[in-house]
């Protein structure tokens, strides 16, 4: 079968031709529909994130994908429903708490793998097998945009792990500031939209440009951080309740703390390789002592999010879908979805339609 990947000798993205995978007992086969490309994705094939499966010469990419169950295979999944895979996985013939309780995006390094980022074969495939347990079932309706759940997924973790330090007190946020204006970062503005007065999100591009028309059309406050550094914001705008950190540059985690309000929240979810830089350690810890301020990271997420995921995906309006994506590539002309290209927002490859 067609499968998309990287190999260790190849030093780009490849279309390989692989075995089909034969489920195991209590894995549903299943037949992949769209498998979307992130930042992750150009993380892993540049080397800095993830790693191959042990032992293998390549690996299959994708993490957020949408298919349909081909056979159920015993699993309790019926042939023909559409279904959302999740991406952390136990390392082979082991398991661990984190694991027992539902909760694998709570796992440390080494105790998970994840498929298509961290040892293991991801979903960019015609086919992939999976436990039923790690499949969440999507309503036939959502199955075009469904390649999105898994990143709303991820941003409905980070909010409710951000907001949950917020709740021993009365916490009245107004405001908040989304940093990075790639495809994480425009669909957690729309989430943000709903529940704040005023949205902001931070690129670093000339208009015209499509993510800043999408940012206009949310009603958000675009902030070039050529001319704004994030913590310039309370100057030039004002300080946040929020921030979403969605660029993996390194120096907006110490920035966002500048850019909250007192008992104002920052969720960190970029992942960038080393890289140092001066910062007054002092200040950045008075700072977040004096002001009640909290920094977190958050990474993955569990079937609990996925679940509110297909909500919140059924809720967005359809422009936005439509205007997100913006690249439909064929596994035989995949180079397009994986192109370094500022008209690109969310690129998916299609392997099959409902
Ligand atoms: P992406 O498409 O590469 O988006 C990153 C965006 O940040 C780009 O639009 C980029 O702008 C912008 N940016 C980078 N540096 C900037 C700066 N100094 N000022 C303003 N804007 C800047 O990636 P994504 O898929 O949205 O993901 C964002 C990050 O989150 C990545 O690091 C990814 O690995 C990480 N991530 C983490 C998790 C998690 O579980 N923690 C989940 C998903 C993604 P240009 O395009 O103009 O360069
Ligand atoms: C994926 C997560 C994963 C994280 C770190 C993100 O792009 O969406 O599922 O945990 O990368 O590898
Ligand atoms: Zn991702």
């Amino acid at each position: 079968m067609k499968a998309i990947g990287v190999t260790r000798e190849g030093d780009d993205v490849e279309l390989l031709d692989v075995a089909r995978p034969e489920p195991s007992e209590g894995e549903a086969l299943v037949r992949t529909l769209r498998v979307g490309v992130d930042g992750t994705d150009h993380e892993v094939i540049a080397g800095s994130h993830g790693g191959y499966p042990e032992g293998a010469e390549h690996m299959i990419l994708g993490h957020e994908a949408v298919g349909v169950v081909e056979d159920g295979n015993g699993s309790g999944l019926e042939a023909g429903q559409v279904v959302v895979p999740t991406v952390r996985r136990k390392p082979d013939g082991e398991t661990n708490d984190y694991f027992r309780r539902g909760e694998p995006d709570m796992a440390p390094d080494g105790e998970y793998v994840e498929r298509g980022i961290v040892g293991e074969h991801g979903f960019m495939a015609e086919y992939f097998t999976s436990p039923a347990d790690n499949l969440v079932p999507i309503p036939d309706h959502l199955a075009e945009y469904g390649m999105l759940i898994e990143p709303v997924s991820i941003a409905e973790k980070a909010n409710d792990h951000a907001f949950s330090t917020r709740e021993p007190f009365e916490w009245r946020p107004e405001a908040a500031c989304v940093l990075g204006n790639g495809s994480l970062g425009l669909l957690t503005l729309w989430m943000l939209g709903r529940e704040f007065d005023r949205t902001y999100c931070v690129g670093r591009r000339d208009r015209p440009d499509p993510t800043i028309d999408v940012i206009d059309e949310l009603g958000a406050t675009y902030v070039d951080s050529r001319e704004t550094p994030v913590d310039q914001l309370p100057d030039d705008h004002e300080a946040v309740d929020y921030v979403f950190e969605a660029t993996g540059y390194a120096p907006h985690a110490v920035q966002t703390v500048d850019a909250l309000a007192p008992n104002g929240v920052g969720a960190l979810l970029g992942i960038p390789g080393p890289w140092e830089f001066e910062i007054d350690g002092g200040t950045f810890h008075k700072e977040i002592v004096l002001h009640n301020k909290c920094l977190i990271g958050t990474v993955n997420s569990h079937v609990k999010h996925f679940e509110a995921a297909v909500d919140t995906l059924d809720e967005m309006p359809q422009w936005l879908l439509d205007d997100l994506v913006t690249t439909v590539a064929s596994p035989d002309s995949v180079d397009a979805a994986f192109e370094d290209d500022e008209d690109q927002i969310k690129a998916v490859v299609e392997f099959d339609t409902l």
